[in-house]
């Protein structure tokens, strides 16, 4: 029983970072690090479920929405911080579990990882999918139906599959297959053409934003909170609380940055910079997206794939339609990329801990990549992405996140009161009033996801008890190592 809360000796930090050992290379420098989690940030979320969220829930005030998941995030932000600056090793939450949980906690929340890591790119590629499609459409370009979809739909409402007509989504599964490579190929590479994307995405929400200004009526704005419609989460302050749930998705990513620590330069001083600058970015981007998009269209009429795309059909500018479609598939690529590049760093250290084989912490000699785990994670998101449906995966990746963001929150705690004496580059600040508030506001969002979301997070969670009692368990390095 013991040997399941088994935690890591931190003082042992600096030997798991050595580069002669772990043999990743180190060139992530500070602006590489808040690139990365802009391009993280920023995609489907602002281009598609803002206007679900305004249309449905919150109205207007989906700003305010903005602003209540921007500062839950920052909670779980500035934690992530710390533990990223202290043991910057490229596990993100499943590293600091582990040295603060004990190996059991880790492993389930490597595990949760997963749905925040490889099913977000599943669902980000499928929503890339539907954009490109679309893109090629207005120019002239048809790609075939039967290849751009997945055979199956889901209705939740009646909890029935149903056949599209459709045979394989082969645009999401090439984007995917796409950026494994380039993935494979190197780091330097790869945070490069993230850096790319990333500029092409702010630039044009930026062009979004300035020639809207000209269009918004404020009387649209009025009233900016729409009263109630008689049950909780259909506007009103409920429904802003809702809306916040929702939109969560949209924050998701800044995390990853902490994925990268053993290949950037200087973790201790760059990762806060990366993590917090990134999410605060992000943060007054959504604020001023989400106020033009609701004063250009009544929030009524923003209910569709692409709300982005009809608050500029009201601006009747057909060319910056198509702009800001190239915005928005930058957007998505550069969160597929991100995502493929986080998960195959946490199965990089889990196997490294024993708890996945062996072979899966294998480092290209000539890339230096973890190319092992980074063509495994391709090879079945791209399965994933050709064949679901994107609503059956979308809320299970909040849920996954919101979970790894609360052990995050409970980690700082409990170090600070086991160790306090450690050496913290970056600390929290106000604790234990952050980290608890944090652990509370992602309480609060998780259980306003559906009661469908939690059961899958359930049967998911136990598919992972059996996977550690029946592998990891056993040849656990820590473990053994301690056994007599
Ligand atoms: N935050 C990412 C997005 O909105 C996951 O696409």
């Amino acid at each position: 029983m013991k040997s399941l809360f088994i935690t890591k000796d931190i003082e042992k930090v600096h030997e798991e970072t050595r580069d002669d050992i772990h043999g990743l290379r180190r060139v992530l420098g500070p602006w590489h690090l808040l690139l990365l989690g802009v391009g993280a940030i920023i995609g489907a979320g602002i281009f598609v479920l803002t206007g679900h969220a305004a249309a449905q829930y919150a109205g207007p005030a989906i700003v305010l929405s903005f602003v209540l998941a921007g500062i839950a995030c920052a909670l779980a932000g500035l934690c992530y911080a710390e533990f990223a600056s202290m043991i910057p090793i490229s596990g993100s939450a499943y590293t600091y579990a582990y040295y603060t949980l004990g190996e059991f906690v880790a492993w389930i929340i490597g595990w949760d990882l997963i749905l925040e890591y490889s099913l977000g790119a599943t669902a980000v590629s499928i929503g890339w999918s539907g954009y490109v499609t679309s893109l090629l459409r207005d120019i002239g370009i048809a790609l075939p139906e039967k290849l751009t979809s997945a055979p199956y739909a889901f209705n939740p409402e009646s909890g029935q599959w149903t056949a599209t007509g459709a045979w394989i989504n082969l645009p999401a599964s090439f984007i995917v297959l796409l950026i494994m490579t380039l993935l494979v190929i190197g780091i330097r590479e790869s945070a490069r053409v993230n850096a790319g994307i990333v500029v092409v995405k702010v630039i044009v929400i930026v062009i979004f934003v300035v020639v809207g200004l000209a269009f918004i009526k404020p009387e649209l704005w009025k009233p900016f909170i729409p009263a109630n419609k008689g049950s909780f989460g259909f506007f009103g302050w409920s429904g802003v609380l809702r809306g916040a749930g929702v939109i969560f998705f949209a924050y998701l990513g800044f995390d990853a940055v902490s994925t990268t620590a053993q290949e950037a330069r200087n973790p201790q001083k760059d990762m806060p910079f990366g993590i917090l600058g990134s999410l605060s970015i992000c943060t007054v981007i959504y604020i001023i997206v989400s106020l033009v998009m609701t004063g250009v269209v009544p929030y009524t009429e923003l209910n569709v794939a692409a709300p982005v795309a009809v608050a500029i059909d009201a601006m009747k500018l057909p060319w910056l339609q198509v702009l800001v479609k190239i915005g928005a598939v930058a957007g998505l690529t550069s969160v597929i990329l991100v995502q493929l590049l986080g998960q195959p760093r946490i199965f990089f250290a889990m196997a490294n801990d024993g708890l996945l084989p062996r072979a899966a912490a294998r480092v290209h000699p000539r890339f230096r990549t973890p190319y092992v785990t980074t063509i495994a994670t391709g090879v079945v998101v791209a399965v994933l992405a050709a064949l679901l449906p994107i609503g059956i995966v979308g809320e299970l990746v909040s849920i996954g996140t919101l979970m790894a963001f609360m052990i995050v929150c409970g980690g700082v705690l409990v170090l600070r009161y086991k160790r306090p004496d450690l050496h913290r580059p970056f600390k929290t600040p106000w604790v234990p009033f952050v980290p608890v508030l944090g652990i509370l506001s992602c309480l609060y969002l998780m259980i306003s996801l559906p009661r469908d979301t939690w059961i899958r997070l359930l049967v998911w969670l136990v598919l992972g008890f059996a996977i550690y009692f029946g592998y990891g368990r056993r040849k656990s390095r820590l473990r053994n190592t301690n056994q007599p």
